[in-house]
């Protein structure tokens, strides 16, 4: 398949201190397998062969040490360092080289869900352009990017908005084709001085060429204290697909 995949596994952990003060939280546990197994995994389930893993420089060493040359996960392994924490879109914007012009299927390492991404990959490839999100419906969105919907296309999207226009998080899987560094170039540093994700998908939104859709099993992201204990709990229960 055309379709090539990125892990996007920097970011400094704060929220987890100390569990990360010595190592990434990529690699904490969840199940018996490290958190980063369950995005590769997606990526390969799909028939991705192609696969660039981004992460910060203290922990490099040990995400290669773990991950090789993807040989045991039947893919092969680029690898990237971020230099410093400067956002989503900032990790994303280092992959233009691996991306080569071709699509590409994004996910945040922290991200474990139980579907199977083949359908939504096949169902982007044959939109053709664009952009694809997907997306879950939960009870707090105002932790998450929140996707305003008309029918399965994408009208808004607010990040961590304090009054939610629908119950609709942004999961952190998101399909893309090689314009997202066109966009990534012009963006600007938000007030927290990253480059953001949402002002990506916001561009495609703009352009009338960003579509969605509902994940229909769970989905948490680990990045917290809470979220990381019910990651573990939910693949013990339903191991994902
Ligand atoms: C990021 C994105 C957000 C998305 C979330 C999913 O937030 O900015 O839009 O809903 O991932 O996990 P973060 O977890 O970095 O705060």
């Amino acid at each position: 398949m055309d379709l090539r995949g990125i892990v996007l596994a920097g970011g400094t952990g704060s929220r987890l201190r100390p569990l990360t003060k010595v190592t990434n939280k990529h690699l904490l546990p969840v199940g018996c397998k490290p958190m980063i197994y369950y995005p590769i995994e997606k990526l390969t389930g799909v028939g991705i062969e192609e696969i660039l893993i981004v992460t910060g420089v203290e922990h490099m060493g040990d995400v290669v040490g773990l991950l090789g040359s993807g040989r045991e996960f039947g893919c092969r392994f680029t690898y990237k360092v971020q230099d410093e924490a400067g956002g989503i879109a900032q990790a994303l914007g280092l992959a233009e080289n691996f991306a080569n012009g071709q699509p590409l299927a994004v996910i945040l390492g922290d991200n474990i869900f139980e579907d199977s991404l083949c359908e939504h990959a096949r169902h982007f490839m044959d939109q053709g352009m664009g952009s694809r999100l997907l997306l879950k419906e939960v009870s707090d969105p105002e932790r998450f990017g929140v996707a305003e919907i008309q029918g399965d296309r994408v009208v808004g999207i607010e990040e961590k908005p304090k009054d939610p226009k629908s119950n609709f998080a942004i999961i952190g899987v998101y399909f893309y084709d090689a314009t997202v560094f066109d966009i990534i170039r012009q963006l600007r540093p938000s007030g927290r001085g990253e480059l953001e994700i949402t002002d990506v998908n916001n561009a495609y939104v703009e352009r009338g060429q960003m579509t969605s859709e509902v994940l229909q099993g769970w989905w948490t992201d680990a990045g917290t204290f809470g979220s990381l204990s019910k990651a573990n709990e939910l693949v013990r229960k339903e191991p994902p697909k």
